[in-house]
């Protein structure tokens, strides 16, 4: 088999949000070519159908391939949640998701055994999160909670306001009086709204961020298959959407702390 370590991580997810990933693997994996593709043209997909995501997942796998990458990371919880074994079966480069790594965390930071899991509609109707979380330590109570309006409000760069903190009040409200101790932030913006989180909940509570347990991950399996890039140049990022390249920029931005250069528009999804 060829070796492909010098090939680029593939990364994809319904828009932005799954560039709190690429920041994190650029962190934790700064010699790694990475080439990131969100599907702008159809975000969101945490208020669609099981069917669609799955579609939508497939398509957007089948995008990176082209690009000869050696690993995919689905960095959207939503597509995580459905089409992660499925991409698993039928794809020949290992494939990665977000749901396990956020989990296994949960259960190893909480004492108390009582872990709140907020994230999209998609990913909260598939329980991904709690049978994951059982899988590895059926005691743990875990608590449920979909947050359709986060998503907007982060797009809308509204992490600071006071009606982000209100609405997140009115989300976790049920969490604080349960007494949980450990919350996973099951959405790719999540992590944009921690200070507001932990300002809703209280600075005792741990906050899980999947994307910095993401690239945990993605190192691991790279080392493991010894397909770590050895060189030691600065890794390279492409991006790729298929819709409004000039709005993707900006606010890419904000994501990432840098100005992204080498951005294209994707024409077709099928293959
Ligand atoms: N990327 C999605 C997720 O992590 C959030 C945005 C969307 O709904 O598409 O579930």
């Amino acid at each position: 088999m060829e070796n492909d370590s010098k090939n680029p991580i593939g990364v994809f997810d319904s828009g932005l949000g799954g560039l709190t990933v690429v920041k994190e693997l650029i962190r934790q994996l700064p010699n790694e070519d990475i080439i990131y593709y969100g599907d702008t043209a159809r975000v969101p997909y945490g208020t669609k159908s099981k069917e669609s995501i799955i579609r939508f997942s497939i398509e957007n796998a089948n995008i990176l391939l082209k690009y000869k990458v050696k690993m995919i990371v689905v960095a959207c919880n939503s597509c995580s949640s459905y089409a992660l074994s499925i991409l698993q079966k039928g794809f020949s480069v290992p494939v990665i998701g977000v749901i396990d790594a956020g989990a296994r965390k949960a259960v190893d930071t909480t004492k108390n055994k009582r872990v709140g899991v907020i994230a999209t509609p998609a990913t909260i109707a598939s329980e991904k999160y709690p049978q994951t979380i059982h899988h590895y330590d059926k005691s743990l109570k875990v608590l449920s909670q979909a947050c359709p309006l986060f998503v907007p409000l982060v797009e809308e760069g509204w992490m600071d306001k006071d009606v982000t903190l209100r609405v997140a009040n009115e989300y976790l409200g049920d969490f604080k009086k349960q007494k949980i101790d450990t919350l996973i932030l099951g959405c790719t913006h999540y992590p944009l709204l921690k200070k507001v989180l932990s300002k809703s909940m209280g600075a005792q509570v741990s906050l899980v961020d999947s994307a910095q347990e993401v690239a945990l991950e993605v190192k691991r399996v790279l080392n493991a298959l010894g397909k770590i890039n050895a060189n030691q140049k600065k890794g390279r990022t492409k991006f790729l959407v298929s819709d409004k390249p000039q709005e993707f920029k900006k606010i890419a931005k904000q994501f990432l702390g840098f100005e992204i250069k080498d951005l294209v528009k994707v024409e077709k999804h099928k293959m």
